[in-house]
């Protein structure tokens, strides 16, 4: 392995060039090739890189063999659409190079578990991108959860209330199909509200959901989810996405316990009261007492936009390969906000109540 790790792009649409554009402006990597099935958009990212992102033109092919054979890629980035991650990351670990693999892990549990399974016999490092984990706030909000200082967690309320116009859906075959999209609303943009949602109240128990498909055509899944979740600890949370909500609001997430709340908005630590002594009265005051400031203090930055988010998970990649750990979101953590999806899909479609653990 050379002095920087050498990453393949596979994939070079929307994502595809964030990621080129976070390996090239990161320290330690280097962007060596990228691959995509239409070699014109591998070109186009390549010519991108070279103009706009500053670094040298990376190689370009549309064979993922090829590029798996070149010295200078010890890492893949999977960045196809969602029903294709196993079958690239499944190849791209057998090949032995460290793979990160865009959200969800793939769109069913068994490819997710072709991806463990080639992933334990790798014994490489392998990601799943999860961004938002790696937030100030999220941080911020993981780290007192840890600590006890909201003492029994008991609720959140986790809500994405976005908009996708026609435009969006009809932009690729493959978005709004069961077989490459997965599911709508909840699998592709909510799936991250989800993801942070399990990191803070842990292992879910069962889903109660309703779906539903109102404001767009030519869509297979759904627009509209509205679900229960009950954990392990006892707590509960309600579960809400869509991208049927013009013009598209936010992204929040309420983390409730006895001694103490948060409120993650749009990526933004908006509320955070813990109580700090025996200050917890019987009828509490709502709204006082915002401590989200000095939580803030001294949490570096670093940039709320998706780049930024991004290159804070891949720095976490990096170490965790130089460390010989595993990273903070990996195979199994991506599985079970994996399962936790479906778990909403089968409930939604029997009409009754689903354990995430009984879902295959
Ligand atoms: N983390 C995030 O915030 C975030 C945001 C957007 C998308 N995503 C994820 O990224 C993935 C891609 O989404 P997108 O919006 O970039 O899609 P896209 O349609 O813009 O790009 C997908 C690219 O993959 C190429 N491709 C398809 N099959 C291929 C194959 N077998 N080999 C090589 N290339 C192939 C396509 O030609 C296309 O260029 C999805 O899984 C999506 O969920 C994540």
């Amino acid at each position: 392995m050379t002095a920087e790790l050498g990453f393949a792009v596979v994939g070079c649409g929307m994502i595809g060039g964030h990621h080129a554009q976070v390996i090239t402006g990161g320290a330690g990597m280097r962007l060596a090739a990228l691959v995509d099935v239409e070699e014109e958009r591998a070109t186009k990212l390549a010519d991108r890189v070279a103009a706009e992102f500053g670094a040298s033109r990376p190689a370009v092919s549309t064979s993922l063999a090829e590029v798996l054979a070149r010295p200078d890629v010890d890492a893949v980035a999977v960045c196809v659409p969602s029903g294709l991650h196993a079958e690239i990351a499944v190849v791209a670990l057998e090949a032995g190079k460290h793979t990160v693999i865009e959200k969800p892990i793939d769109v069913g549990l068994a490819a997710a578990g072709r991806i463990a399974s080639a992933a334990d016999a790798a014994g490489v490092v392998t990601a799943v991108i999860s961004q938002h984990r790696f937030d100030p706030a999220s941080q911020v909000v993981r780290r007192a959860i840890d600590a006890g200082r909201f003492g029994q967690l008991t609720s959140a309320v986790a809500s994405l209330s976005w908009w996708r116009g026609q435009g969006y859906y009809d932009s690729g075959d493959w978005r709004g199909t069961w077989a490459l999209d997965g599911g709508g609303a909840l699998m592709n943009q909510g799936v991250h509200t989800l993801d942070l949602l399990l990191w803070f109240l842990g292992t879910p128990v069962d889903v109660h959901a309703t779906t539903a498909l109102l404001a767009h055509e030519r869509v297979e899944v759904e627009d509209t989810v509205a679900a229960t979740i009950r954990f392990e600890s006892g707590a509960l949370a309600t579960l809400h996405a869509t991208t049927a909500a013009f013009p598209g609001v936010s992204a929040r997430l309420q983390v409730h316990g006895t001694r103490g709340s948060a409120v993650i908005d749009n990526d933004e630590l908006v509320y955070f009261h813990a109580a700090t002594g025996d200050d917890v009265d019987d009828y509490g005051s709502a709204g006082s007492g915002n401590q989200a400031a000095e939580e803030l203090a001294g949490v570096p930055d670093g940039g709320l936009d998706l780049a930024s988010a991004q290159s804070r998970q891949y720095a976490d990649v990096l170490a965790a390969i130089a460390e010989g750990r595993a990273p903070l979101v990996g195979v199994p953590e991506a599985t079970l906000a994996l399962a936790t999806v479906r778990a909403v899909y089968e409930s939604a479609a029997a009409g009754s109540t689903v354990r995430v653990a009984d879902v295959r």
